[in-house]
């Protein structure tokens, strides 16, 4: 591994504060943090809750989230009561439903094992559900102040431009963990990866980083080599599996049916549509029936396919519609009284797999 880069103790200083300079005059205004000026006191719970949300997601799209959780459960107490399939619901169209599951395990944990206070020790924060280093370290800086590491996929890019990492990402992932501790202090310890991701957002960004306004211009391996876009280095990304599937669009006048899903597995506990298998083949027509509806193939209406993409997979979803009468939906619904969870929704209660069958 080459670093291209060495620097004294007092490059880093003088590279801290240009950083630091810049961002008291930059720093973006956000309902969770406590910025310069600290117009807003930094509360463990908020700031936990915006950290959850962020994983995987941009601040404009967790940004209406937050708030409306914030405002449903203004404290971690208010959490934790909270009935599950409320939560789940209101997390619909934030992805990776585990996440849901572990804010609601983490919030209950803080109350019963910490009398409803977040522990300012990033050991004890580890051990809460759905901690892991990166959010125990942001909860130690931006809502206790400590000095931590705090080390997202953007803080990785910047390190990786600083120093012209020619290691791909992910093996580069310890070196740039490293390279980032050589930056922490104690002194302006909130403030410092705070400033890290503004710049990440604004600046120093993933396909166009606007070096000319930098303030770490000059300490940057990747501006002086000519092409800050070249980094993070990426390996070559194996293609997703595709999986096939059909969604089953029942409605009727006012409403379509869904079924909530086993706990268990992918979006485990949400409500979404019934389908059939995602499977590597792609269903035929002959295959695809709804067990208990007895109307003629005629009724139903194929509506298109769309794709979703996964983790793991990329999902290719034919969706088959069929419009019921009031007295049939009632029938239909009376009998399948059997199956778990039928019921009725809105649309934002849907996870974005299926909120997209309705779009079609
Ligand atoms: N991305 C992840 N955490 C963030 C935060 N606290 N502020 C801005 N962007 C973020």
């Amino acid at each position: 591994m080459v670093v291209s880069i060495e620097r004294t103790d007092e490059n880093v200083s003088s590279a801290r504060q240009r950083l630091l300079g810049w961002y008291d005059r930059n720093a973006r205004v956000l309902p969770w943090r406590e910025g310069p000026g600290a117009a807003l006191k930094a509360d463990p719970y908020r700031v936990w809750m915006s950290e959850v949300m962020l994983q995987q997601t941009t601040v404009p799209h967790a940004t209406p989230y937050f708030e409306k959780f914030t405002a449903l459960w203004p404290s971690v107490a208010d959490l934790a009561a909270a009935p599950d399939e409320r939560v789940m619901a209101e997390w619909a169209g934030l992805g990776y439903y585990s996440r849901a599951r572990n804010l609601l395990k983490c919030a209950r944990a803080v109350v019963n094992e910490h009398g409803g206070v977040f522990p300012a020790d990033e050991a004890a924060l580890l051990k809460l559900p759905g901690f892991g280093p990166y959010t125990a370290a942001a909860v130690m800086a931006f809502a206790f102040g400590k000095a931590a590491n705090v080390v997202d996929g953007n803080i990785e890019r910047v390190m990786s431009r600083l120093y012209a990492v020619k290691t791909p990402v992910p093996q580069a992932r310890p070196l740039l963990r490293e390279l980032a501790a050589r930056w922490v202090r104690e002194d302006r310890a909130r403030d410092w990866p705070q400033a890290l991701m503004d710049l990440s957002a604004s600046v120093c960004r993933p396909k166009s980083a606007s070096c000319l306004i930098c303030p770490l211009r000059e300490d940057c391996a990747a501006f002086a080599e000519g092409q800050p876009e070249a980094y993070p280095r990426k390996a070559a990304k194996a293609p997703k599996p595709a999986r096939h599937g059909v969604a089953f669009l029942i409605t009727s006048e006012d409403g379509f049916v869904v079924e909530r899903r086993p706990d268990k597995g992918l979006l485990g506990g949400m409500l979404g549509l019934p389908h059939l298998e995602w499977r590597a083949e792609v269903w035929g027509e002959a295959e695809i029936v709804f067990p208990s509806i007895r109307h003629c193939r005629d009724a139903w209406e194929n509506l298109g396919t769309y794709a979703h993409v996964f983790t793991h997979f990329a999902l290719n979803q034919q969706v088959w519609r069929i419009e019921l009468s009031a007295d049939e939906m009632t029938a239909f619904l009376r009998e399948h009284n059997a199956y778990q969870g039928l019921s009725w929704a809105d649309v934002k209660t849907l996870p974005t797999v299926f909120a997209k069958a309705l779009k079609l």
